[in-house]
Formats: structure tokens, C-alpha cells, sequence
């Protein structure tokens, strides 16, 4: 989500619609704004900010206070209700959030028992009518039922708060999401980043987490949750705007790759308890009955969704003792499939939107088949058609080669199968717990990879001017060699094949000699002895071997030209690590060659045609 707003002697309105344009990157299923003039006005609309802005012509939107939002839906489905800003029950109170507030339902329990009556589905409201209700009960100013509120808040929140009784002050704190504050003359500016603020000031504030802020047009205080005022600290921007919008990051699809020990950490959060040692995901608990007796799961799905189809296939065949068939959208759908009842269908899509999976689930649905969506944005037409599913939550993906959206399915399909194989007593507890461990600390090694961005870089260099390539790995890592291989040829434009490391002797071989780049997903697992022997047979061949190896792995560092090191993780989640560094790869090899990464020619990030 966006946020923006603004207080002083500028009108208010075209700063905040300006600045939600330059955020809409961020989220776009809705936006919404509210104005403080002689009354508080909320205008709300699903849709892009543009068809806000058209909702809007001829309207008095005269006012030098305001809040705007743009909306990313993660709870609650994408429409006008949801959208923000919302109103407290007075009316007095508007406010905007960015975030989730994970303790919503027991808050809202307790506001309904004393009669709240709730407008929308979102956490926000609930978060809203709980400040006022403090606000009420004490008699107190709005900053410090804010603050009482806020220590009984489990969560990650931006909040940004008008009161029609104090029409010259914004209330805004953090915790967990960002928000930055830019200093005018006169005014002050507020936005989730730098980008709708650099325009008119250079001169900005970065809140702290559990600081909250008091804003008049002219007066910035700022103060713990303890309410001790704190000294802001002042920086000066010098970025450029493109920049800003990218988070400082050259390219959506950098920004996303380096996105992931989040978004990760962001899909597990509130579903896999590490301590506990359980998983909890309530879209897969109500069809368990129907996974665990599944004569067969289906995977349908495309492009990259379709390769982490294909990780799952493994992982639900090893784990969960059941027959799994991965499908192209494009063919499932054309092709007469035998559906039979206790069928599960399993939809694989980070749009939610891409018309082959769409219509083949469709015509599954209409055989009887149960339909799972495994799908990143919330309330899109898979995630509607599906009966049930689970959302990958990781963020809005820009960059038209998917990536934390990959990973992003794999924590999912992950945790699935991890349910379906206790439930079915086809795994022991404590294989259980083991992985449930291990997927806990995946973000973290995510994060480890990263920091080998410059070294990847330099290889990027030395293998950007191959004319082909070859991804070569087995078993769990064959399909990440499908998926390096894509990234590959999505945004450098260099033919790359991906292959099983052994099936790789029936025709690929052929290929091979010492100008061909030859990429290894050669991490330690139950296949590695016979991967370093493909391993092996390229270099007798005299191709040129990368391998992506884990620590003291001393057979591949004697055979390979270069090694990527990642760190070890159980064979079932190496996928989810060893990907990455082949997208930083794919990366840099794009962006050596002067190509546009973020939009490749000819493809689109959603394909809704077929
Ligand atoms: C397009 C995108 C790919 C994506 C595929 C499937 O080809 O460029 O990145 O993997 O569609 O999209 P979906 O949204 O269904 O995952």
C-alpha cells in the first residue's frame, strides 16, 4: 500500500492525487482520500488512482489538510468498502494504514460487544474505532488514545490520522512499515517513500519504529510511545525521482529479488510457528478431508508459476505419498483431461489473472474437480473462481520476470504439503518439526545470498556475451534449472535451455564445447555424487561449468570455473534458496547488455489473453 498526505497552505487535494500516481507501484486495486475543510470528506473507489481522480471531476475538493491511500489488498477483498481512508463510528475520525494488524479479531470482538458497527472487512477499521473508543473512555487528546492503542497492537502499521476537532493537526506513528515526513516551508508532506515528496522539499524526516508524530503546518513533534519528545533527525535527498520510486534500486526487478528474505518471512508470518512447531492456514484446513484423500493433486499453471508446480510435484509425491501431475494452463485446458472425482486442482498464479489458468480451472470446476489457488493478489479472478487457496503475500511484483513471487509459492506450496503429510501420517513429527524449523530460517539465508550480489555481478560480466547456455540440475533442482534458464532468456535474450543434469547426455551434450556456459545447481542432496558426474562429463567436453554449490563442497570447486556458495538447507527447500542466485545472474547479465529488464520485450506481467 501508499500512503500520502499534507498539511498546509497548498491545496491539498492535487499533492496527494500526485503523489498516490508516483505510489501506485505500490499497490493498485484501490485508492481513496480524505479532505478536511468545513467537514471531513472521504472519497473511495476500487480501481487505479486515475479512476478516482475521474469520480472526482467537478466535485469541491477545496482543502489544505489531507490523507490518501492507495490500496495493495492482502485482507479483505479489493473493493470500494475496503478501500481507505476509512471513518471512525463518529465520523469525526479518517484514517489510513499500511500494514496488517495481526491481534484485529480479538479487538473487534470486544468493539462489537459495546455496539460497534463495522463498515468494511479490514483490520483498519477495527484499529480506528479502537483508537476513538480510548479517546472516548478517557477524555483524552487523540495523541494519546493513539498512543494507548498502539501498545495493545500486535502488528505492522503506518497510520495516519485527521480529527474534524483539531482540522489544524496530522497524527501519524510507525511500526514496521515505512513513512517519511518532508519538511516545507510552511507545510509538511507525508508518504510510505521519498518519491511524491521530492518535488517539493529535499528536506525529509525517516520515523522511527514506535515514533508517532504530531503535525501542524508549521510544527513537527515527534515522540516515543513513552510520549518523550525526540529530536527529529533531518536528512537531505539526493536521489534522483526514478530512483526514489524504486526504492533506491536501479530496477523494480533488483528491488525485488533483494524484496525476498521479506516477502518470505512476510508469507510464513502468521501461519508457521516455529517455537510451536505448527502451521496454521485455514483455506487448507477447511478442504484437509479432500487433500489428504486426493487420488491425484493437479498443478495447472504458466511460465514461472509453472516451474513452481513442478518443485511441488516433488515435494508432495515425497512428502504426502500422493500422484501429482504438473499441467500447462494452455494444454490442460485445450486437451479433454480425465477429472476424477476426488481430483484436486491446485492453480499456480501470481496475478491471479492469467487467462489459460483461469479458464482451464473453470472447465475442472464444471468436471467436479476442487480448486485451490495458490495466487499473490488478493481477490483477482483465480483467487474468486478457486474454492479455496492460499495468497503467496508477497507485494505488489512490478518487474515483469517473476521472482519474489516464485518464492513466494514455494513457502506455500510448502507448508501445504507439510499439513497434508501430518495430517496424513505420511511423514513422522519430527520430520515434521525439522522442516518447519528449517523453512523458519530460510529468509535469513535468502539475506546471506544477497550479499553476494557484487560477486554475481562480476560473473555476470565474464558469461555476457554466450550465445547460449545450459541450467542443468536433478531432482529438486531440475526445475530451479528450468526457472534459471527462463530468467535468462526473459531479460538478457540469450537462448538458455534448462535440463535434467543426467537427460542432459540424450541431446544437449551435443551442444557443448568451450565457448558454452553450463550453470550446475550442485547443492549437497541425495542426487550430488551424480550431478558432480554430469558435472564431469561437461568439462571433459571442455564447456564452461558455474556451479552453485554449498560450502566446502570441494569435488565442484575442483571441476567448476566458478562457484556460487549458498548456505545448506534440507534438500525439499533448496529450491527456494538456490533460485536466487540465478536471478541476480539473469540480472546482471540483462542489464550489462543494455536491455530493460523491468520490461522485456514482448512479454507482459499478465497475460489475460490466450
Ligand atoms: C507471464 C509473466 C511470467 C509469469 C507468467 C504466469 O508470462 O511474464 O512472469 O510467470 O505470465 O503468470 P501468473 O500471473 O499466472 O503467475
Amino acid at each position: 500500500c501508499g500512503i500520502v498526505a499534507y498539511i498546509g497552505p497548498r491545496e491539498a487535494y492535487p499533492v496527494i492525487l500526485k503523489g498516490l500516481k508516483r505510489l501506485e507501484y505500490r499497490g493498485y486495486d484501490s485508492a481513496g482520500v480524505a479532505l478536511l475543510d468545513q467537514n471531513l470528506n472521504v472519497y473511495k473507489k476500487k480501481g487505479k488512482v486515475a479512476d478516482l481522480e475521474e469520480t472526482l471531476v467537478g466535485k469541491n475538493l477545496h482543502s489544505h489538510i489531507g490523507i490518501g491511500h492507495t490500496r495493495w489488498a492482502t485482507h479483505g477483498e479489493p473493493n470500494d468498502r475496503n478501500a481507505h481512508p476509512h471513518l471512525s463510528a463518529s465520523g469525526k475520525l479518517a484514517m489510513i494504514h499500511n500494514g496488517i494488524i495481526e491481534n484485529y479479531a480479538q479487538l473487534k470482538e470486544d468493539l462489537v460487544r459495546k455496539g460497534y458497527v463495522f463498515h468494511s472487512d479490514t483490520d483498519t477499521e477495527v484499529l480506528l474505532n479502537f483508537i476513538e473508543d480510548i479517546r472516548n473512555n478517557l477524555g483524552c487528546p487523540l495523541e494519546e488514545a493513539v498512543r494507548v492503542a498502539l501498545k495493545r497492537v500486535v502488528g505492522a502499521y503506518v497510520i495516519v490520522l485527521m480529527d474534524q476537532d483539531t482540522p489544524d493537526t496530522i497524527i501519524t506513528a510507525r511500526k514496521g512499515s515505512p513513512l517519511v515526513i518532508g519538511i516545507g516551508k510552511n507545510e509538511h508532506f507525508l508518504a510510505s517513500d521519498a518519491s511524491p515528496i521530492i518535488e517539493y522539499t529535499k528536506e525529509v524526516v525517516y520515523v522511527n519504529d514506535y515514533e508517532l508524530a504530531i503535525i501542524k503546518a508549521d510544527e513537527l513533534i515527534l515522540k516515543n510511545l513513552g510520549n518523550e519528545r525526540q529530536t527529529p533527525y533531518i536528512q537531505k535527498l539526493d536521489m534522483e525521482l526514478a530512483a526514489i520510486e524504486k526504492g533506491g534500486f536501479d530496477h523494480f526487478m533488483l528491488k525485488e529479488i533483494f524484496e525476498q528474505p521479506t516477502t518470505i518471512h512476510d508469507c510464513l508470518r502468521g501461519r508457521l510457528d516455529a517455537d510451536k512447531g505448527t502451521i496454521t492456514m485455514s483455506g487448507i484446513s477447511k478442504y484437509a478431508e479432500q487433500l489428504t484423500n486426493a487420488n491425484r493433486i493437479v498443478m495447472v499453471a504458466c511460465g514461472t508459476s509453472w516451474h513452481a508446480g513442478l518443485v511441488a510435484e516433488y515435494i508432495f509425491e515425497e512428502l504426502c505419498r500422493i500422484n501429482v501431475e504438473v499441467e500447462y494452463a494452455s494444454e490442460f485446458r485445450y486437451r479433454n483431461p480425465v477429472i476424477a472425482p476426488g481430483d484436486v486442482i491446485l492453480a499456480i498464479s501470481q496475478s491471479g489473472e492469467t487467462a489459460d489458468t483461469l479458464v482451464a480451472i473453470e472447465n475442472a470446476k464444471k468436471q467436479g474437480a476442487i480448486i485451490m489457488g495458490i495466487v499473490n493478489v488478493v481477490g483477482s479472478s483465480i483467487a474468486r473462481l478457486s474454492d479455496t487457496g492460499a495468497y503467496t503475500h508477497a507485494g505488489p511484483e512490478i518487474g515483469v520476470a517473476s521472482t519474489k513471487a516464485f518464492t513466494g509459492q514455494l513457502a506455500v506450496l510448502t507448508m501445504v504439503a507439510l499439513k497434508v503429510a501430518l495430517e496424513k501420517g505420511t511423514i513422522t513429527h519430527e520430520r515434521f518439526l525439522q522442516l518447519v524449523r528449517e523453512l523458519n530460517a530460510i529468509p535469513e539465508k535468502v539475506a546471506k545470498i544477497l550479499e553476494q550480489n557484487d560477486a554475481i555481478k562480476a560473473l555476470a560480466e565474464k558469461y555476457k556475451d554466450a550465445t547460449n547456455c545450459l541450467y542443468l540440475g536433478r531432482g529438486y533442482n531440475f526445475p530451479v534449472a528450468l526457472e534459471g534458464a527462463l530468467k535468462l532468456k526473459e531479460i538478457s535474450y540469450i537462448h538458455a535451455e534448462g535440463y535434467p543434469a543426467a537427460e542432459m547426455k540424450h541431446g544437449p551434450i551435443a551442444l557443448v564445447d568451450s565457448e558454452l556456459p553450463v550453470i550446475f545447481i550442485a547443492t549437497k542432496d541425495s542426487y550430488h555424487e551424480k550431478v558432480i558426474s554430469n558435472m564431469q562429463e561437461i568439462k571433459a567436453r571442455k564447456g564452461r561449468v558455474v556451479a552453485i554449490i554449498n560450502e566446502g563442497d570441494k569435488q565442484s570447486i575442483a571441476l567448476a570455473d566458478d562457484v556460487i556458495v549458498v548456505p545448506e538447507t534440507d534438500e525439499i527447500l533448496a529450491p527456494m534458496l538456490n533460485c536466487i542466485p540465478l536471478q541476480l545472474l539473469a540480472y546482471h547479465i540483462g542489464v550489462a547488455k543494455g536491455f530493460d529488464v523491468d520490461k522485456p520485450r514482448n512479454l507482459a506481467k499478465s497475460v489475460t489473453v490466450e
